[in-house]
């Protein structure tokens, strides 16, 4: 096991470069298989999640080249669709392959899928839009099955506007005869991305980024060229990255509009943002105001920038409260902060945070993927040495994080 030494209280200053959005590019590999030759994906980021779709497609028979972050695909000697339980298991994008596989070849089997550990993740979403698609389903103590001869566009209304049952039934309804619709679907940008990548390929799907999806089917889908958005959480780690050492940087490569969620928040601590073209400056000299946040489906604040804006929260003075609405046990990292010296208490789904003067370096663990970065910033902050084991989880989602804060004047290195 890797783990990250940081020496904090280093003034950051230059350029960071954001990669690809890993929440895309997970998604659109799966979706790669729906077409006929072979597809490139420029630009996809070198983390461990990545790797473990690649091993997976290569598991079913596709042939895949990885080189230089441009990731080639060809579907047309796959000759299973059952994905290798030990290596699925490890990651929740391994359940994106079931909508792909069940429109191209009718059938699939899947094991539940792993991912970070913050509550309960049910499916019953995913399977819900399938079924309803036509699929029959069969669910087994750790695996399901779906099949099906034909799908048939219907409309289907989502409980909850899950990203990732918007995404398979996307991905099934694409190849599906006539229309389906989805309801109350998740509109994060990610979706927005995978659909106009489908469209690349030759689908037709209008209203993506909007809580009402139109699919008309379409005969086959066509290989295409496609890089993915910028990463909308790595950007937003790196926002909090100046504010929390008090600095200002550029962060080049980000879509705006994607981070206003995270930007409004900042700004109204104080953080002062400036935009360019295609990239932002972050000024965090100035002095900071406590706030609430409340975790929310997009265009809400990202529950998967909470645990980095509580560590900034940690160090302005007041009282600040997170709630926490779309994840149920989205609070782990709270443990290892308050042994870093924050005043964090937790009252059901939401965290009460007393600033504090000081953050003390201290030996603590990477509980998963964003309360690891968050760490990393806590560090950035402290007084004295910060140690993180378990960094593989922060290496599943970003990509060389140690290495673009060194070049921007932090002090870390990974061991
Ligand atoms: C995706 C992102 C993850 C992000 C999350 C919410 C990827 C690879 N991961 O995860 O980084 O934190 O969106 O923005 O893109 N739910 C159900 N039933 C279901 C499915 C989900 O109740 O069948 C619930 C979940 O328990 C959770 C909520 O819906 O409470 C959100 O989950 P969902 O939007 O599905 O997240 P993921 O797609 O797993």
């Amino acid at each position: 096991m890797s783990k990250l030494i940081i020496t904090g209280k280093r003034e950051l200053s230059g350029e960071i470069i954001t990669s690809s959005s890993k929440n895309s590019s997970l998604p659109i590999i799966a979706a790669s298989i729906l077409g006929n030759g072979t597809t490139r994906i420029i630009n996809v980021p070198n983390i461990s999640d990545v790797k473990i779709m690649i091993e997976l497609l290569r598991g079913i028979g596709a042939k895949v080249d990885y080189y230089k972050n441009t990731l080639s695909i060809n579907p047309e000697s796959i000759n299973c669709t059952e994905l290798v339980q030990e290596i699925s298991s490890k990651i929740r994008a391994s359940f994106q392959f079931l909508g792909p596989f069940l429109a191209k070849y009718g059938k699939a089997k899947i094991y539940y899928p792993g991912g970070c550990n913050i509550g309960t993740r049910p499916i019953e979403l995913h399977l819900k839009g399938l079924s309803s698609l036509g699929a029959y389903i069969i669910k087994e103590n750790g695996f399901v099955e779906v099949m099906a001869n034909k799908l048939i566009g219907t409309k289907i209304y989502l409980d909850f506007p899950s990203v990732g049952a918007t995404e398979n039934i996307l991905m099934a309804s694409v190849l599906a005869e006539g229309e389906t619709t989805i309801d109350n679907a998740a509109e994060e940008p990610e979706i927005t991305d995978l659909a106009n990548f489908l469209n690349k390929m030759g689908a037709r799907i209008y209203g993506a980024g909007t809580d009402s999806i139109k699919i008309t089917g379409v005969n086959k889908l066509t290989a295409c060229s496609y890089e993915p958005i910028p990463d909308r959480i790595e950007a937003g780690t790196y926002m909090v990255a100046a504010a929390i050492t008090r600095s200002k940087i550029k962060i080049k490569n980000v879509h705006e509009d994607c981070l206003k969620p995270v930007s409004a928040k900042l700004k109204e601590m104080g953080v002062n943002i400036e935009s360019g073209d295609d990239a932002i400056i972050v000024d965090g000299k100035n002095e900071l105001k406590c706030t609430d946040i409340k975790t929310m489906p997009f265009p809400g604040f990202p529950t998967d920038m909470q645990a980095q804006i509580m560590a900034l929260l940690s160090t302005v003075k007041g009282t600040s409260i997170i709630t926490e609405t779309v994840f149920e046990n989205r609070f782990n990292h709270i443990n290892e902060f308050n042994k870093m010296g924050t005043n964090i208490s937790v009252s059901g789904k939401s965290a009460i945070i007393q600033g504090v003067d000081k953050i003390r370096g201290c030996k603590v663990c990477a509980s998963d993927l964003r309360a690891g970065a968050a760490l990393v910033l806590m560090g950035l902050c402290a007084e004295g040495d910060t140690e993180i084991a378990d960094m593989d989880h922060i290496e599943r989602g970003y990509d060389s994080l140690h290495l673009k804060l060194e070049n921007i004047g932090a002090q870390i290195f990974k061991v």
